[in-house]
Order: C-alpha cells, then structure tokens, then sequence
C-alpha cells in the first residue's frame, strides 16, 4: 500500500475514482497495545471488525496473540497467518462442518454455545473430543448500548444452569462463561450488571468455572457520542472480577473488535454529482458506510478539494450512495459548504470497524483502494498513558 501524509495529499496525488480506505497501521496498534497492557486478562481481538491483513499484522506486532473468529474463513484466516495464536470459535451457532474442521484441520479448542442442541452437536462433530474448551453465552441487558446484539443470542435462568452443568459433565478441560453487551456499550455499569448475571447464574448451577469472557462492545469516540475514558471500563470490569465465584486460577477474557479498529480507517468518497440539497458519492449503503446508513450515526466528515478552497458557509444534504438502490441514502443531514461539486471528496472519519468489512458488490460497485497515511483522523480512546496497573487486578 502506497503511503500518504494526509487525506488531502491522498486525493491530491491519486484524484481516484473509486472510493479510498485511508488506513492507519498505527491506530490499530495504539489501540491494541493499550487493551494488552491495560485489560486484566486476555484480549481477544473479534476479527468479524475488520479482517484486512494490515490489521491483523498490526494486532500481532503490538502482542495480541489471541481472536475470536467467528466463520470457518476466519479461522483460517487466522490459523495461515498466524499458526501459533490461539483460535476462540465464539459464534454460537455454527456450521456442524466447520466445527469439525476448525477442531481437527487448524486445532481450534475453544468453542461457545447457548444451547443444548449445539451442545451435542460440538460432541459430534469433535468425535466427542475430551479437551474441549466450552464457553457458555449467556443472555445479559443490551441498554446501555447503541447496537443491540440482544434476543438473537444467549441463554438465562434455569435453561443457562442446565446448560452449565451439562457443560462441565462432559468437559475435562476449561468451562467457561461469555457475553456481550452490545455493541459500542456507553456505561463501564453495564460489564458490572452482566457480570452479576453471570455470578448468579454460577452460584446456582454450583459448578467450577475457568474463564469469564466479557465479550465486546467497548466504545469509540463518534461523534455526538462522549464515552467514559476506557481506563474506567478496565478498572470495573478487574475489580468486578475479583467478587466473582470462581477459582484463583479463572481467567478473564475480552473480546473488543471496535474499540481496536474503529479509529484506524477514513473513507474518502468521491461526489458525483450535486443536485439541490442531494448529493450523490461513489460509496454508500452497500460498500463502506454501512454503519452510516444502517445505524443512523453522524460520522465525523471533512470536505477535500483538489485546487482551491470551498465556500466558509454550510448547509445541510442529504447524501445517497451509488446504486440504483432507493435505500442507499446515509440517515443523517450533513453539514457541507454550500459550493461542493462533482470532483470533491469527503473524508468519513472512524470507519476502521464495520467499514471496509461489510462492502458488498451489488449493483458492481464495492471496490476500493486501500492506502496507508500517518495522520490521526479524530480524538482518540487510547491517548490514556498511564497504565492503569494490570497487576493489581490480574488474577492469574
Ligand atoms: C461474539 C462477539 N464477540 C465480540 C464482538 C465484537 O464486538 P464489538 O465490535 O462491539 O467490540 C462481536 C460482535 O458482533 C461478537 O458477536
């Protein structure tokens, strides 16, 4: 990848036709170290995020060691570049073909579920295998953040002690128990709450857990939205930990896929026309800015033009993407100077997670190019430099 000192030097130099991930290698690490030093356990990264290959070299680089992959493609993803990491297969309905490749052709041991019936189906598929590591997901509150991953997963009550116990009847090795918030969770209370769910749910079912895993959903600095600086989310989750009703040897897992990407990628889309109040990009709805069209946030947006300056005044547009889809329209007005024309380019800050990753190629689009820049795009979670004493909390 061709690298570049700003998005405007980006635009200047290539004026691309197709829409750019303007990536920054260095983000990634900044992000992934400070959860490695900060968090007091594991960190798993959740590849689902952001698959590129310069992400996952930079996760390793900065000592991440661990991912949750969630599709047989991502674990071979992982297992081909990175042999020796350690594969967490936390989706909890899975193919029965998968599972028995991810156990015997990349050697994946950890598995989650939530329910008996896939239960018995990561027996069959392993050939009932004895070194199981089983990681129960559990159904918690989702209100405390902007994406709900409720309803779809997660078992509770009665149904969740069963499961437990069934669990550890016919594994020898680690029994676990996993959650998520939801995804870009505003309140550290949130990981307290779940946690004593999970309390709760191990004092009933009265049997040895090895590994609590308190899953995704830590946040981002989008914009209108201020989360608590992240050493807060740390710092509750740790001593939470210590309350729980495990052995001194339990492990405490995280499995943040945002938080560690969102602040890494720009994309840069170009206008193709200005009509009224309507202007209409190379990018959208089914390429990179899903989040944009999908979950209603505002990102962050610079205008870019190659020669000369645009008008100080700004009015509100609405923006639509390139296909012929009625619903490729971003759902937010955005602020732009009034003289913007064909040729301009806007920068969408924060799109490193669930941008690039979810581009489709209906209609033919779906192509981008994929460059490396140096600057910062926006504020970021991890400027935090003082570590926030791991040990204190670590347990093992
Ligand atoms: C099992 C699991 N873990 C982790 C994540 C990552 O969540 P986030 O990107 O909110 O950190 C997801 C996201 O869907 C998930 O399903």
């Amino acid at each position: 990848m061709e690298n570049f000192k700003s998005s405007i030097d980006i635009v200047s130099q290539l004026a691309p036709d197709l829409p750019i991930a303007a990536n920054r290698p260095h983000a990634v690490k900044r992000a992934a170290n400070w959860f490695v030093r900060n968090f007091a356990g594991d960190v798993l990264y959740a590849v689902k995020a952001n698959p590129s290959p310069w992400v996952l070299d930079a996760m390793w680089e900065a000592g991440v060691r661990h991912f949750d992959v969630a599709s047989i493609v991502e674990v071979e993803t992982i297992f081909n570049r990175f042999p020796s990491a350690t594969l967490a297969f936390m989706h909890p309905v899975k193919n029965r073909n998968a599972i028995t490749r991810a156990y015997f052709e990349f050697g994946v041991r950890i598995f989650s579920l939530d329910s008996m019936e896939e239960l018995q189906k990561i027996l069959e598929a392993t050939n009932y295998a004895q070194d199981l590591t089983l990681m129960i997901r559990l159904s918690v509150s989702n209100s405390a953040s902007s994406i709900s991953l409720d309803g779809k997963f997660g078992i509770k009550g009665e149904k969740a002690v069963e499961l437990l116990r069934a669990a550890r009847s016919v594994t020898r090795e680690d029994l676990g128990i996993c959650f998520h918030v939801g995804s870009q969770c505003m309140d550290p209370q949130a990981y307290v709450k779940a946690m004593d769910v999970a309390k709760s749910t191990i004092i009933q079912a009265g049997v040895v857990i090895d590994i609590i895993d308190v899953g995704g959903g830590f946040p981002v600095n989008y914009r209108d939205m201020s989360p608590a600086p992240m050493s807060q989310y740390m710092q509750v989750i740790a001593q939470k930990f210590e309350t729980m009703p495990v052995t001194e040897n339990c492990a405490l897992w995280c499995e943040p896929g945002r938080a560690m990407v969102a602040e890494a990628t720009s994309i840069i889309a170009r206008v193709e026309l200005v009509k009224d109040d309507f202007i209409y990009l190379n990018d959208g709805a089914y390429g990179n800015l899903f989040d944009a069209t999908h979950v209603n946030w505002p990102f962050e947006t610079e205008h870019l033009r190659i020669n000369g300056n645009s008008s100080k005044e700004h009015k509100a547009f609405r923006i639509f993407g390139p296909t012929c889809d009625g619903i490729d329209e971003l759902n937010n007005e955005y602020f732009l100077p009034i003289d913007i024309k064909e040729g301009d380019y806007i920068e969408f800050k924060m799109l490193g997670a669930y941008g690039v990753a979810m581009t489709t190629n209906f209609n033919g689009f779906g192509q981008n190019i994929e460059v490396i820049t140096c600057d910062d795009a926006h504020v970021s979670m991890f400027t935090e430099t003082k570590d926030i004493s791991k040990n204190q909390f670590f347990k093992k």
